[in-house]
């Protein structure tokens, strides 16, 4: 496996292996890397001829209220985990090479990002496209993996990979879950005891709705009541929001029709878990 820091040299080694006509699979991170990324990493190594994986933790998504130092970092352990994976490139550039002047151009996401997520944090999916757009310039990948538990994000980078003609294929990937249904993430560490007995209800209302829509509901609002209800019932959890669009479009709906996405945030005391599904109704 290989440590790449500069974009030069990343550019040209990928140059290389696209002149040899092999596949490249991408999974774009900005480290710390847990079990999500594990599953994005194995599916691209079953997929293509090399794996790719890039580690920047890009200041452009993060807004002022943020804390970006805070984000964690441990470059050893990640390093440890990509080689096990079977990564053949680790492109870990620094902030300075990536983003080296006063930028003249700026990108805005104008569309799929004034719901869920993208409601409340304002700029977020600006900073995501822009260093895509350079990720994408830079790694040239044939495949980029994105984990299905950010569907906002997948719905996005879509319409990111389609407006700006990337010949690149999007292959969004299942959200890893524990045992009991709770979608894994660092963030169920800060749980209470009780929190986590509690947080599988988040899979299971998700659960609920997909049962209910199979025997025939069809209203948006019929199941986000269901869903708000059943968590108020049985969490300590504040409802931050249950929301259902079309998808990838992330268009409001009046009545349950095609691909849906179902989508929930809920805030206990020390951490903020978000979930989803996404269903073909007839
Ligand atoms: O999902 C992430 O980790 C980031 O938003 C991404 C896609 C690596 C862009 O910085």
């Amino acid at each position: 496996m290989r440590i790449i820091r500069t974009i030069t040299e990343m550019q040209k080694q990928m140059q290389q292996l696209k002149s040899e006509g092999k596949s490249i699979g991408y999974v774009p991170t900005m480290g710390f890397l847990h079990e999500g990324h594990i599953s994005l990493m194995n599916r691209a190594r079953l997929e293509n001829d090399a794996v790719v994986l890039s580690i920047f933790v890009n200041p452009l998504q993060f807004g002022p209220a943020e804390d970006l130092d805070a984000y964690p970092r441990d470059f050893e352990r990640d390093h440890e985990i990509a080689e096990n994976q079977g990564v053949d490139y680790i492109f870990y550039p620094s902030v300075e090479e990536m983003y080296p002047d006063n930028a003249s151009v700026k990108v805005s996401v104008v569309d799929r990002t004034n719901v869920l997520c993208g409601k409340s944090r304002p700029g977020h999916f600006d900073g995501v496209a822009t260093v895509l757009i350079k990720l994408f310039n830079i790694i040239l990948p044939t495949r980029a993996y994105f984990g299905l538990k950010d569907a906002q994000q997948v719905a996005v980078v879509d319409g990111l990979i389609r407006d700006f003609n990337f010949p690149i294929e999007l292959i969004p990937v299942e959200t890893v879950r524990e045992e009991d249904g709770l979608a894994k993430s660092s963030r169920n560490v800060y749980l209470s005891d009780d929190e986590r007995q509690q947080a599988v209800e988040l899979s299971k209302s998700l659960e609920m709705a997909r049962l209910a829509i199979e025997r025939g509901e069809r209203s948006p609002d019929e199941v986000v009541g269901m869903m708000r209800h059943h968590i108020k019932e049985n969490t300590t959890g504040t409802v931050d929001y249950v929301e259902i669009y079309s998808y990838p479009e992330l268009g409001e709906m009046e009545t349950l029709k095609g691909k849906v996405l179902i989508a929930l945030a809920v805030k206990f005391s020390k951490a903020r878990l978000i979930d989803n599904t996404i269903l073909e109704v007839e």
